[in-house]
């Protein structure tokens, strides 16, 4: 297959764009387009057959609106055997990218380049018994991706997704995705009784209050979930979300004596950023 030139020329905002398609990099075409709140939307588009890459993993994205491009890192929010790429997305105010990202519709061209990377992949993790996936805002999306993989499931006997957020609406994304999984004739039976989401919000009334961290630190996290603290021995995590959430959960997760791996030295836990502050 080619560099999946699907439209030619591409396509933005419904029409058809002067930019060519930058060398080493797929266009691919915008299948659908959903808005949660005026922060937040998630987008699918098709899938270069020859485009390999691990749940979890994040790729630079940009649009074909100009000479040369702004690119921006995104991670995959559909597993590695979706015939489609799912990515869940920020609107940031007069941001370089997402100022026009936002506006995509049906049709339109997104540009990818061709090589995926990351830490939040089970590869860099070893097994365990109870794998954390501690995130926030849109640091879900390598998690939407690594809980509707098969293989996840292969390695860890039950997966936490704590998922952190200002406000209750922020959190839609995460909740529609777990009750389809749980609906979902492949792979819903797998992922009954094993797959726990604690969703969590901050500055609103909600089920689950407070941060994160706070949850962890005062025990009340595994309190609601009837769970024992963490430990070396069963538990595994992954962490995504901005760099003061990363400092803050990383520390916590040391602090119950996990150590932190890498794809080429597998251990008790990962980050990654989910975005650049
Ligand atoms: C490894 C990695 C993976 C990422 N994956 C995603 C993803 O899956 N979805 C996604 O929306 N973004 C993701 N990002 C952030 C993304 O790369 C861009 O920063 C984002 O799309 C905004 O681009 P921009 O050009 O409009 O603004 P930028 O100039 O990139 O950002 C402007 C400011 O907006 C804020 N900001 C940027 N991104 C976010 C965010 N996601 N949540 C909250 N505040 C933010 C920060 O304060 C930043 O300084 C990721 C970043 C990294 C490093
Ligand atoms: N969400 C909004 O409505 C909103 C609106 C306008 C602009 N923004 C801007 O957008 C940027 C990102 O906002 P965001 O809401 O997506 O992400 P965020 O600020 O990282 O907050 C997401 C969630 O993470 C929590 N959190 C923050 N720091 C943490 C830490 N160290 N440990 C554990 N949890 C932590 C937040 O709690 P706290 O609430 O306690 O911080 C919130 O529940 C910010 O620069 C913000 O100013 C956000």
């Amino acid at each position: 297959m080619s560099d999946t030139l699907e439209s030619d020329p591409p396509i933005v905002e419904g029409k058809p764009s002067p930019f060519a398609v930058p060398a080493g990099c797929f266009a691919l075409s915008v299948r659908e387009v959903q808005h949660y709140t005026d922060r937040l939307f998630r987008f699918r588009v098709s899938r270069p057959r020859e485009f390999r890459f691990r749940s979890g993993e994040f790729v630079m994205i940009g649009l074909p609106n100009a000479e040369k491009p702004v690119f921006r890192a995104y991670s995959i929010a559909s597993p590695a055997w979706d015939e489609e790429l799912e990515f869940f997305s920020i609107k940031v105010p007069d941001g370089p990218l997402t100022e026009h990202l936002q506006k995509i519709r049906e049709g339109d061209t997104i540009l990818m380049r061709k090589k995926p990377t990351g830490t939040l992949v089970n590869d860099a993790l070893e097994p365990g018994k109870r794998l954390w996936m501690f995130s926030t805002g849109t640091g879900i999306a390598p998690f939407a991706s690594l809980i509707r993989d098969p293989e996840t499931y292969d390695k860890f006997g039950t997966l936490i997704l704590t998922h952190g957020c200002r406000l209750v609406d922020e959190l839609k994304y995460g909740q529609d995705l777990v009750a389809a999984l749980r609906e979902d004739p492949l792979i819903g039976e797998l992922v009954e009784g094993r797959l726990i989401h604690y969703p969590t919000v901050t500055r609103e009334p909600f089920e689950h209050q407070g941060r994160i961290t706070d949850l962890i630190t005062s025990g009340k996290l595994f309190e609601d979930l009837g769970l024992s603290r963490m430990g070396p021995e069963d538990d595994r995590a992954m962490i995504c979300g901005s760099m003061a959430m990363l400092k803050d959960t990383k520390e916590l997760c040391l602090s119950h004596g996990l150590e932190e791996g890498a794809n080429n030295k597998p251990a008790q836990f990962v980050v990654e950023r989910a975005f650049v502050d």
